[in-house]
């Protein structure tokens, strides 16, 4: 099946009341193994390159992993840019066939997030490809649980924002974090639900790395409709590297990290799934 849009996938969500996972790939090996969970357990899923990956190998080979692994694929997949930190990113990602955007303008100030995110929805939309955008930073793990942060996300902004900038998806900061938690996340659910009520495009939850599954079933019950995992599939990954050193065998080892991802990402589309 050919690539969809992320709008197109959080129709679905908002119809089923669920969540999409957002996984985020940095090698050849992750998207395949997450394919097999979203194939397995029948779910779209999306396919998320970000700024680590970009520096790591620019847009040369993972657009084309991941185009290939939809062509094939009997799931819905979406190949989506994360936290895009310029226009001219956006621009980049457009024309190496992305079908989603993120535009991340939230470390600006307001009306500077507003502009940058005005010009790429105009650009992105020309062409058919959905934008999500974001509102109150999420920081990394050091400062990320702490209701004190400036991670919460300001209602005005929100309904500022959605007057003027027409996003398919809006991630915003409710004391979530990037990295692992320490500690249970402290997440303001009702912050998330006076965003929704103002009428917000389908909102997004970052930091999905250890967040447990009764407040992962909270938040989409609020209306997340897209919940991102990065941190959790590398350590999967890695972990199930280090659990063969010795072995000599390549193709071995690299089975064995790639079912550790498969593995976590059914769990995750299970519990964004409502499956238990
Ligand atoms: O944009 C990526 C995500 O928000 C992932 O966060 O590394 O805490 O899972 P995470
Ligand atoms: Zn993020």
């Amino acid at each position: 099946m050919a690539l969809v849009t992320l709008k197109e996938v959080l129709e679905t969500a908002e119809r089923t009341n669920t969540a999409i996972p957002g996984f985020n790939i940095d090698n050849i090996e992750i998207p395949e193994a997450i394919m097999e969970a979203a194939e397995a357990e029948n779910c779209p899923v999306i396919l998320t390159i970000g700024q680590g990956a970009i520096q790591a190998g620019g847009l040369r080979h993972l657009p084309d992993v991941v185009r290939r692994l939809a062509e094939s694929s009997t799931v819905p997949v979406v190949m989506h840019l994360d936290h895009g930190v310029s226009y001219e990113q956006t621009i980049a990602c457009l024309r190496a066939g992305f079908t989603s955007v993120m535009y991340d303008g939230s470390h600006h100030p307001f009306a500077e997030n507003v502009r940058e995110s005005t010009a790429v929805v105009r650009a992105a939309h020309a062409v058919g490809v959905s934008v999500e955008c974001e509102l109150g930073a999420i920081s990394g793990v050091e400062d990320g649980i702490s209701h004190s942060g400036a991670n919460l996300v300001d209602l005005d902004e929100v309904r500022r924002f959605i007057e003027v900038v027409d996003c398919d998806a809006l991630a915003v900061g409710i004391g979530n974090a990037h990295g692992i938690y320490k500690g249970t996340p402290n997440l303001d659910f009702d912050r998330l639900a006076a965003c929704r009520r103002l009428g917000t495009p389908p909102l997004v939850l970052h930091g999905g790395s250890g967040i447990p599954a009764d407040m992962i079933q909270r938040a989409i019950s609020l209306g997340i409709r897209k919940i991102n995992v990065a941190t959790e599939v590398r350590l999967a990954f890695l972990e199930g590297l280090e659990a063969s050193v010795g072995c000599r065998d390549i193709y071995a080892v690299y089975g064995a990290a790639k079912s550790r991802v498969t593995e976590l990402a059914r769990t995750k589309i299970r519990m964004f799934q409502n499956k238990g």
